[in-house]
């Protein structure tokens, strides 16, 4: 693939946006006319920026006419929003992807379209295009914008479409949002990543880091607030080096935190080489700025650390969380860690049980590392067995549940404000979450749901609390 430049703007042309606005009307026409009542199948795998993804490509799809269905088998046109991050994930959707064709015979007039990271990389997009002739269109991750182009040529063209230029990335402002819930909302502020941690295919299939202008933030928030959302997560594969039109990203966080309302501001993810004394402050003079760090460690061994790239030591994570853990004494900690990366020992791995010990995670998000083709983890030698890893793997989620239902136990007959996400009728509970991202369940009447409710916890075990509404 041939690799464009994008200059220093990001940002998608006015007359570019209205280029694709003029799409989506002709497309919407076509669309009404072919189909009596068109529905779309979105399916997303992976991390939140691709569940944001998919909140707009749902937008474009719904300004072009397309109603959504769970139902796979009754869609026109049905969408994998792909991730590339471990080789599971991609063999998942290669099954998928197969299993289509069935549906393209019962509806030949149906459009089968792939996008996301797992169709940004040069081998995916070639054996798509060789091994599965029943897909009709397939887009990368930069060009989510022109959509309705290319679902319109989609229809009109009798060919198969592959649009995946590779270039360094865009930032297109302006695209209509159909979001998954009504209480809490992504917010993106930054897209790429430039860290290239030397497992991780992230800077690959998403491009160069670059940051969106706090004022289309703040607008976006707004929004989100005047339509009830009472937990906004702002995105970014590294917010912590967020860097819009001249503010950082506690500058950014002081600023949202100042807007009106009874909301929580979230941030995921933070890369602890950028994670600064000025941010954990930050944290602690906010009140609406949630008391929980997810702050991924990766490995608690330094040999690991520097063979992964991650720029940053043990002692340095330690110090991060000890400041963090004085400043804020009720903040919660989770993390993202890496089991057998190539080279580690059974040694550098019980290393990395120390500092979950000591750190005191409530959760852990634990990965086996897999190797991915074109990062330079891929290419070292990797001599332990994969029942090996698996045993270490097993140890270290034992570990973690034992820390989780021991530091549960902390707030035993503690009173905590909720945020009632759901009614579980087959339980007949209400389900809702902490500011520091733990579950909680009790029973209250269901017009709770979406608002803020203080409940005494009665109950503690390894990933939810129990307790009587007050
Ligand atoms: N940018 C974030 C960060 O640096 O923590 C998140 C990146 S990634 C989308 C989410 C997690 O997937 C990573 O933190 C890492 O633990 C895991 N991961 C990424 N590449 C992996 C690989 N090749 N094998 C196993 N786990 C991987
Ligand atoms: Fe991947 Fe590292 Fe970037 Fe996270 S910081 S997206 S792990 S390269
Ligand atoms: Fe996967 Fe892409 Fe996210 S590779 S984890 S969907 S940034």
């Amino acid at each position: 693939m041939a690799r464009e430049a994008c200059g220093s703007n990001p940002f998608v042309s006015p007359e570019e946006m209205a280029r694709q606005k003029e799409y989506s009307e002709k497309a919407a026409l076509m669309i009404k006319n072919k189909y009596a009542e068109p529905k779309a199948h979105i399916r997303t795998y992976g991390c939140q920026q691709n569940v944001s993804d998919s909140e707009r490509i749902r937008g474009l799809l719904s300004e072009m006419g397309y109603g959504v269905t769970e139902t796979a088998e009754e869609a026109d046109l049905i969408l994998f929003n792909t991730c590339a991050v471990r080789e599971h994930a991609e063999d998942r959707v290669f099954g998928n992807v197969g299993a289509l064709k069935h549906h393209k015979r019962r509806k030949p007039d149906s459009l089968l379209v792939l996008c996301g990271c797992m169709m940004q990389q040069q081998n995916v997009a070639d054996r798509i295009k060789k091994s599965y002739p029943h897909i009709d269109l397939v887009f990368g991750t930069h060009v989510i914008h022109r959509l309705p182009e290319l679902i319109y040529k989609a229809h009109t063209e009798k060919k198969r479409i592959f649009e995946l230029p590779d270039i360094d990335g865009i930032i297109a402002e302006g695209l209509p949002v159909q979001r998954d819930g009504d209480i809490k909302g992504w917010l993106p502020i930054m897209y790429g990543c430039n860290n290239f941690c030397t497992y991780c295919i992230v800077p690959y299939v998403r491009g160069r880091e670059r940051s969106r202008n706090p004022e289309n933030i703040l607008e976006d928030a707004k929004t989100l607030i005047a339509s009830g959302i009472k937990d906004i997560t702002l995105l970014g594969q590294n917010v912590n080096s967020y860097n819009g039109g001249g503010l950082n990203f506690s500058q950014l966080l002081r600023m949202l935190n100042e807007l009106p309302g009874d909301f929580r501001i979230r941030f995921m993810t933070s890369h602890p080489k950028d994670c600064t004394a000025e941010l954990l402050q930050t944290m602690a003079d906010c009140g609406k700025v949630a008391k929980h760090l997810h702050l991924p460690f990766q490995a608690g061994s330094d040999e690991v650390l520097k063979s992964m790239n991650r720029r940053y030591d043990k002692q340095k994570y330690l110090s991060l969380i000890q400041t963090a853990k004085q400043l804020m004494p009720t903040l919660t900690f989770t993390s993202d860690v890496i089991v057998g990366f190539p080279g580690e020992s059974y040694e550098n791995f019980l290393e990395t049980l120390e500092l979950i010990k000591e750190v005191q995670f409530t959760s852990l998000f634990t990965f086996i590392f897999s190797p991915r083709e074109g990062t330079p983890a891929a290419k070292l030698a990797d001599p332990i067995s994969r029942e090996e890893k698996v045993k270490w793997f097993s140890l270290l989620t034992k570990t973690q549940e034992e820390i989780s239902l021991c530091i549960n136990r902390r707030w035993m007959g503690k009173t905590l404000r909720v945020l009632v996400e759901e009614e579980d009728k087959e339980k007949g509970v209400l389900n809702g979450r902490t500011e520091g991202n733990i579950i909680v369940e009790f029973e209250g009447p269901p017009d709770l749901v979406g608002s803020f409710a203080e409940v005494r916890i009665t109950e503690t075990l390894t990933w939810v609390l129990k307790g009587s509404l007050q």
